[in-house]
């Protein structure tokens, strides 16, 4: 293979492997924010207030439609689970702690702790 043909193999396997990890958001990354988009019927306003976002958004936006913690403690109150992650010694905390919105969530109370519990 002449050293010109093999480069030009090698821009096309790194460009398919980049677009296979660059999915738009309606492809669906599995990010909460992508979710929302084209799972849960939302758009980028509601989240940020406006279209062209700049910065996060408020916990307060969260929760206009997920209620309030009370709710939320009372979703996950799952007996079969260690805790109860919107119930806690922290109390409220805001929701961007563990949930991420466009990047991979964390469970903030592994800093200390080692709970097997998934964050979506
Ligand atoms: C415009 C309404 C709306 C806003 C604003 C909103 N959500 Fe949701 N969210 C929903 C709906 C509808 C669902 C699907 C039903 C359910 O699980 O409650 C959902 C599901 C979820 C889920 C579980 C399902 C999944 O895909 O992981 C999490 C976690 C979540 N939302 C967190 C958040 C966080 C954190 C924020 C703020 C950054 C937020 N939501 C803002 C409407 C909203
Ligand atoms: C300390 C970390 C943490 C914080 C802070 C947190 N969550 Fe969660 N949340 C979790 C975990 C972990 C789960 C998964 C629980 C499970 O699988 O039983 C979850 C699940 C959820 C779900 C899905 C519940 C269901 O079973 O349908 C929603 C909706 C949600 N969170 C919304 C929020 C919102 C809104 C906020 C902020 C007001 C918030 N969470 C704050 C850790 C957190
Ligand atoms: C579920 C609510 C939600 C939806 C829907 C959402 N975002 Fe976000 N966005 C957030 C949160 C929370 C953050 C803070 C960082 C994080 O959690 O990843 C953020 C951060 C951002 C930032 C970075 C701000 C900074 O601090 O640098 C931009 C830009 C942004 N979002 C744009 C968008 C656009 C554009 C859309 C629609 C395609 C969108 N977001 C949809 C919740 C959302
Ligand atoms: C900064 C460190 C730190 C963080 C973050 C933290 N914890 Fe803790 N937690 C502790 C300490 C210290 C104790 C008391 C130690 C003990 O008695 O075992 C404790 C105790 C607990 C207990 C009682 C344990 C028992 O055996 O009675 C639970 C449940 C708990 N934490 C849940 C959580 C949850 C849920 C979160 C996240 C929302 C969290 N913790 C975040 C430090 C932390």
């Amino acid at each position: 293979m002449k050293i010109s043909t093999l480069l030009v193999f090698i821009l096309i396997l790194t460009f398919s492997v980049f677009a296979s990890v660059q999915k738009s958001p309606s492809e669906g990354s599995n990010r909460l924010a992508d979710r929302h988009l084209s799972e849960h019927g939302s758009s980028c306003a509601d989240c940020h207030s406006t279209d062209a976002p700049s910065s996060a958004p408020e916990t307060e936006k969260c929760l206009d439609c997920h209620g309030s913690y009370e709710d939320l403690a009372a979703l996950t109150a799952n007996p079969e689970e260690e805790i109860n992650p919107h119930a806690s010694h922290y109390g409220p905390l805001p929701c961007n702690n563990c949930h991420k919105s466009h990047e991979k969530s964390v469970l903030l109370c592994d800093q200390c702790h080692n709970f097997a519990i998934k964050v979506p």
